[in-house]
Order: structure tokens, then C-alpha cells, then sequence
């Protein structure tokens, strides 16, 4: 998530990915961000498609050209005419394509939700209803159909200024919201979490069916099962909860992923904006939380449920961070946070079958200068026998990335005992390496990347391509290969080679698919192929998908008028050939939109995204130019209507006659 800055009168839920990482740069430089930011705006005041042909006209030693042309030239895997890049209220979607809107904040997902009433808003029907921020999107399919299955979808945060009417005053162009009262918190817990729906496709349109038998709603107030090797540990039991393996809900659910036997797992990122309240004096848990960065008060919750007060829970912090998992065939199954993946600002967790039979997820920790990680499950994939697979993330080995300048990586384990991990370095037990998983990667010396998100291996070619989203506090003096840009306001994206096309092995070659931002700015060093158009580049890789010919589409976080004078959007990114690194635009959000969750359905005829966060922004939109908020949004999409609010959705793109989204 990255949105606009607001000043809360209690707290500022929006400042949550802009926490400062452990490598904190206090110099005053300009940074590249702040040189572009300027470029742009000056475009800004031309406005709309304007602007992007003034971005065109900028381009010197780029060669625009059409992207048929680039397709005949280069060999491109992907044939659509590219969408034109810009900023406006709506989405737009490449020619020949239906972009539909399946699922919005509110919808009714049972017999008894009501139906959405903005105005009149309550956690009982908050809980009935499509959640707030959809971010990933898996699909499982219902008896191997690519026609009916469940969507499964994480609601990674709330934004009070977008759902909440008079809560808000504008006061110096800035918004001040009203403090929190337990109605309203209760809301945000009943709007965070996870959807299981079940959907349908009837005369080539996906339908919700309201009511499937499958349909689930999983809030922050869910109760839930710590298992694995930290379960019961001391550090994991609250005055409410003596086992330390009894937990009440799963938070800021930001990517995440479908395993092999068909579960959905559920990242936990950015929990620290969910405590505050300080410490004792002394605690033994202070180096832990600072490294995490709790508290940090975004929300108010703790004002309400004292769990998410430090000062009254001070081990709660710890039963947050984890990897969820869901049993979607049982909608009264306990979900289990499983620690054995380590605990810290999880991204995602991609995953694939070894040579061997046993299964890698791959997981991204999303905060400046962390780490890169991967958990290799003990035991074997069972095809033939879901219920024996049930269990598999409970025992297995993690391990942290290490990039060498030669091009070589290492996956080091955080085993106890091995290493630095040991007792003397504060580390009692294999408990206390996946609860510090953070500190752990920092003794093994693993390296500090650019902000991790999504790690998405591509089955097709046995590549892994990594998000790296940016780190605009990476010193010069810091920069080193795998991350080799100070300053980096525009994110590249890494390909991994395991050793052997062993996606189980533990070192492997690394390179760099692609350095982002505007091409046509030589300072900013972005690394797009030539036949890439002024639409087709990007900046702030974020979410990932491959389709099913294994083809790479990127979703972002964080253009903007401001940063790029373009919207997120999906982009379609060739990798091989002499095509390697062109990029062209599929689809792009409304203002203030973030592109999350992209994802095809096994027939590869669905691209399925999701928009998050619309609306969050537009002062610095030339055509709206000052806060948005509920009352007086920068967009109403996707209803349109003056008594509907701005709402988080999920769109199902299909292409008009049907067929297969890229030929
Ligand atoms: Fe929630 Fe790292 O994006
Ligand atoms: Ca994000
Ligand atoms: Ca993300």
C-alpha cells in the first residue's frame, strides 16, 4: 500500500508503508524522486492525455514506436494494442477486452448480508459483506473447472477518509479525521481480513453466486490456530491466551497465494500500524519490536480492544507478521498462522512443486532494506491425498537470500543452532529464530534489497521473478548489484535461477530483468527495451502474475500524477529474446488506485485484478486538485453515483467474443 499523507487528528493510517526502514538515510539530498516529482508536476498543469503527449515529446535517444511495430521487430510475446498512459476517474482497459466489475466493498456474499448502506454502516453487516482494500486474488478451482471456482481475496487495510461519511474537515488543504469511537473500529476490524466467494461464469460473464455453500468471511477478529515451531512459546501468550497458540484475527492481509492442494494462504505485512501504547521500562521484547517497527499507532483499535496496546499485551505484536493459512473446503475450518515461515512484514507467499515432491513458497519481507526469503517444506506433495498435505507448513526450513556482485545467490537457513543463531546471540530455540526472523537474516548477513514484495516462480521456463518496488533511502555508498541504484524511486525487478532448475536448491544465478522509470529520463537509468512506448513503461513493481503460458504481467504501486503523471496499472512484460524488457500497458486504474492482485484463471481467458484504494488522493490531480474524501472524492468509480461512495473492486477482464486474454 502507498497512499497520500493526511494528518488524523489521532493517528496517520496512511503513513504505513513510509516507515522508515532499519537503514534509514538522514542526509537532506535531493533524491531522483524529488527530480521527477518536479518534471511532472510541471506537466501536470497541461493536464489529462495532454500531459502524456507533452511525456512523448520529451523522449530524445528513445525510439517511439507502435507496438504492432515493436511486436514485429522484437518478437513480443504479447499482441494487444497498449493502453494509453494518464490519469482520470475511471479505469481503462486495452481495446477488445471487457474490464467488468465483480466484487465492490459491501456486496452482500450471503442470503442474510444486507445490502450495502454507506450511511448507515455496521460491523454485522460489515461482516456479511465484501471487505474494504482488495489485494490479492487466487482462484481454486471447484472440481478443476477454470469456469467455477472460489475466489479467495485478502482485504489488506481500511481507509476511514473513504468510508466513513462526516468524519472528515479540510482545514490548509489538509484532512483532519474525527477520533475512532468502538463502532467505528469494530467496522475497520469487520472490513480487514479475507473473502472466499464463489464464482461462476455463465455466457462467458463471471457471476458471484451469493450464498455459495463455500462463502466465508475472515475479519481481524477471526479466531484462529499458532502451529509450528513457535506455537505455545512464552513470547506467544497474552493474558487472554495461556497456550500462546490461540489468536483472535489475521491484519493488513496485503498479497499472499493458493498452494498445490488447493489452501489459500494469507500474508500478514505491515502490523505494526495497528498497536500503540509504549513498552515497560526495560522490556525483553523492545529490540524485537523496534526491528518490526510496533507500534506505530496508524490505527486506533487499541483505544478499544487493549490487545493492541503494548503496554497492556506486550507479546500480541508477536502473534502477528505470520503466513495464514485457510482451508477453504471447510467455512468452519480454524485458519493457522504457521510459523514456521517466519514472522515479519510478509508480502506473499508464491509457491511450486520441486523436482522432489516437496514445496517452495517463496516470500518477500516489504520494508526498505529487508529481505528476500524462501520455506522448503519437509515433506512431499501428495497429489493423490489433499487431507496429507494439510499439515506440510509446519515443518520445513527457511531461508534468506544472499546476492553476490558475481551474479550467484545463496539461500541461507535459519536453522538454531547453525550459524550465528545460537543461544549466546539471544536466540533460545528455533521459537526464537522465527520471531526474529528479521535478526535472524541480519546475523546470516543476508541482503538488504529494495523493498521485496511479490516472489512469483514461473513454472513454464523455471525462473523466479522477484519485485523489488523501490528504496529511496539507499545511499550511494550502499548500493551494491542486485540493488544498484541510489535513490531508487522506481523499483527493478530481479530474475532468479535456481541451481539446476531445482526450485528447492540452495544457491542459484541471479540477473536484472528490468531497472524502472521513464526511459526517456537519462538520470533515472531505467532499462526498458527500445520498442517500449511512452505508454508502455513503469515505475513501482509491486504484485505479480504469470499466466499460464508463462508470461509475466506486473502490477504497481505508487505512480501517480505526482510521481510518473500515469495511474498503477498492469503492464505486460516480455522476458525473453530480443523482446526482453519491452513492456506495454494492458490496463490502468482510476485516480488514486493502486493495481493489486492481478492473476489469470487456468484457462488463461481471465485476467482478474483488483483496484484498491481508489479515490485515496487527487490534490495533486490538476483537473480535482484538492483532498478527497468521502463526502467529496476524487472519483466515484466504480458506481458513478452521488450517493455512492468510492469503493475497492475487483474486475474480471475477458476478451469480447472470448478466447484467451493474449494469443
Ligand atoms: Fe502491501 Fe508490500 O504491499
Ligand atoms: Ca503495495
Ligand atoms: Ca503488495
Amino acid at each position: 500500500m502507498t497512499h497520500t499523507p493526511i494528518r488524523q487528528a489521532a493517528f496517520p493510517t496512511s503513513l504505513l508503508e513510509e516507515n522508515d526502514g532499519p537503514g534509514r538515510n538522514p542526509t537532506g539530498n535531493r533524491t531522483m524522486g524529488d527530480i521527477i516529482a518536479r518534471r511532472f508536476s510541471r506537466r501536470g498543469l497541461l493536464g489529462g492525455s495532454l500531459a502524456v503527449s507533452a511525456i512523448a515529446a520529451t523522449v530524445g535517444p528513445i525510439a517511439l514506436i507502435t507496438a504492432g511495430n515493436a511486436r514485429a521487430e522484437t518478437g513480443s510475446v504479447f499482441s494487444f494494442d497498449e493502453v494509453e498512459a494518464g490519469i482520470d476517474e475511471t479505469h481503462h482497459v486495452a481495446a477488445g477486452y471487457d474490464a467488468d466489475i465483480l466484487l465492490r466493498w459491501g456486496d452482500p456474499l450471503f442470503a442474510d448480508s444486507p445490502e450495502f448502506d454507506p450511511a448507515n454502516q455496521s460491523a454485522a453487516a460489515q461482516q456479511r459483506q465484501f471487505g474494504y482494500n482488495n489485494d490479492y486474488v487466487g482462484y481454486i478451482p471447484i472440481a478443476g473447472s477454470a469456469e467455477h471456482g472460489l475466489l479467495v481475496v485478502n482485504h489488506e487495510y481500511t481507509n476511514e477518509h473513504l468510508m466513513f461519511p462526516g468524519i472528515v474537515t479540510v482545514a490548509d488543504g489538509k484532512l483532519d479525521i474525527a477520533p475512532a469511537d468502538a463502532a467505528r473500529v469494530a467496522i475497520e476490524m469487520a472490513a480487514h481480513g479475507g473473502t472466499i466467494v464463489e464464482i461462476r461464469k455463465e455466457g462467458g460473464k463471471w457471476q458471484v453466486v451469493r450464498d455459495g455453500r463455500l462463502n466465508r468471511r475472515i475479519t481481524a477478529t477471526t479466531e484462529m490456530q499458532l502451529t509450528g515451531p513457535a506455537a505455545g512459546h512464552d513470547r506467544l501468550k497474552t493474558s487472554a491466551d495461556a497456550t500462546g497458540a490461540r489468536v483472535f484475527g489475521t491484519i493488513n492481509n496485503c498479497a499472499g497465494g493458493v498452494t498445490p492442494w488447493g489452501t489459500y494462504v494469507m500474508a500478514e505485512e505491515n502490523i505494526h500500524g495497528y498497536f500503540i501504547g509504549e513498552l515497560p521500562a526495560g522490556h525483553a521484547e523492545a529490540a524485537n519490536h523496534e526491528r518490526m517497527g510496533v507500534p506505530e499507532g496508524a490505527y486506533q483499535w487499541g483505544n478499544f480492544e487493549p490487545r493492541f496496546d503494548v503496554s497492556r499485551e506486550p507479546n500480541e505484536p508477536n502473534r502477528f507478521g505470520w503466513i495464514v493459512e485457510v482451508d477453504v473446503e471447510d467455512p468452519t475450518s480454524t485458519p493457522k498462522k504457521r510459523t514456521a515461515l517466519g514472522r515479519f512484514k510478509h508480502e506473499g507467499a508464491e509457491s511450486i512443486v520441486a523436482r522432489d515432491g516437496r514445496v517452495v513458497f517463496y516470500l518477500g519481507d516489504d520494508e526498505r532494506f529487508d529481505y528476500v526469503y524462501k520455506f522448503v517444506t519437509a515433506g512431499k506433495f501428495d497429489p493423490a491425498n489433499r487431507a496429507a498435505n494439510l499439515d506440510l507448513l509446519d515443518a520445513g526450513t527457511l531461508y534468506v537470500a544472499k546476492f553476490a556482485e558475481d551474479g550467484g545467490f545463496e539461500w541461507l537457513p535459519l536453522v538454531h543452532g547453525e550459524g550465528p543463531l545460537t543461544a549466546e546471540n539471544g536466540f533460545a530455540g528455533q521459537a526464537d529464530v522465527l520471531i526474529e526472523a528479521r535478526r535472524a537474516g541480519d546475523l546470516l548477513g543476508a541482503t538488504p534489497m529494495d523493498r521485496p514484495e511479490d516472489v512469483q516462480p514461473n513454472g513454464t521456463t523455471g525462473t523466479v521473478y522477484v519485485m523489488l518496488t523501490n528504496n529511496t533511502k539507499r545511499a550511494a555508498d550502499k548500493v551494491d548489484a542486485a540493488n544498484p541504484r541510489a535513490k531508487n524511486a522506481f523499483g527493478h525487478i530481479i530474475e532468479l535461477f535456481e541451481e539446476g532448475g531445482d526450485f528447492a536448491a540452495t544457491r542459484g544465478r541471479w540477473e536484472i530483468l528490468l531497472k524502472c522509470g521513464d526511459p526517456a529520463v537519462a538520470e533515472v537509468g531505467a532499462s526498458f527495451s527500445t520498442a517500449t512506448t511512452a505508454n508502455g513503461w513503469f515505475g513501482m513493481p509491486d504484485n505479480c502474475a504469470v499466466d499460464a503460458a508463462g508470461r509475466l504481467w506486473v502490477a504497481t504501486d505508487g505512480n501517480g500524477a505526482k510521481a510518473t503523471g500515469r495511474t498503477d496499472g498492469l503492464w505486460a512484460v516480455d522476458t525473453a529474446g530480443a523482446a526482453r524488457a519491452t513492456s506495454k500497458l494492458f490496463f490502468r486504474v482510476p485516480v488514486g488506485a493502486e493495481m493489486c492482485g492481478p492473476l489469470f484463471a487456468p484457462d488463461d481467458q481471465t485476467a482478474f485484478v483488483a483496484v484498491q484504494h481508489p479515490g485515496d488522493g487527487g490534490d495533486d490531480w490538476k483537473p480535482f486538485g484538492r483532498p478527497s474524501y468521502y463526502e467529496d472524492p476524487s472519483t466515484r468509480w466504480p458506481d458513478f453515483k452521488p450517493d455512492m461512495p468510492v469503493r475497492p473492486a475487483v474486475v474480471a477482464i475477458t476478451r469480447q467474443g472470448g478466447g484467451k486474454i493474449a494469443v
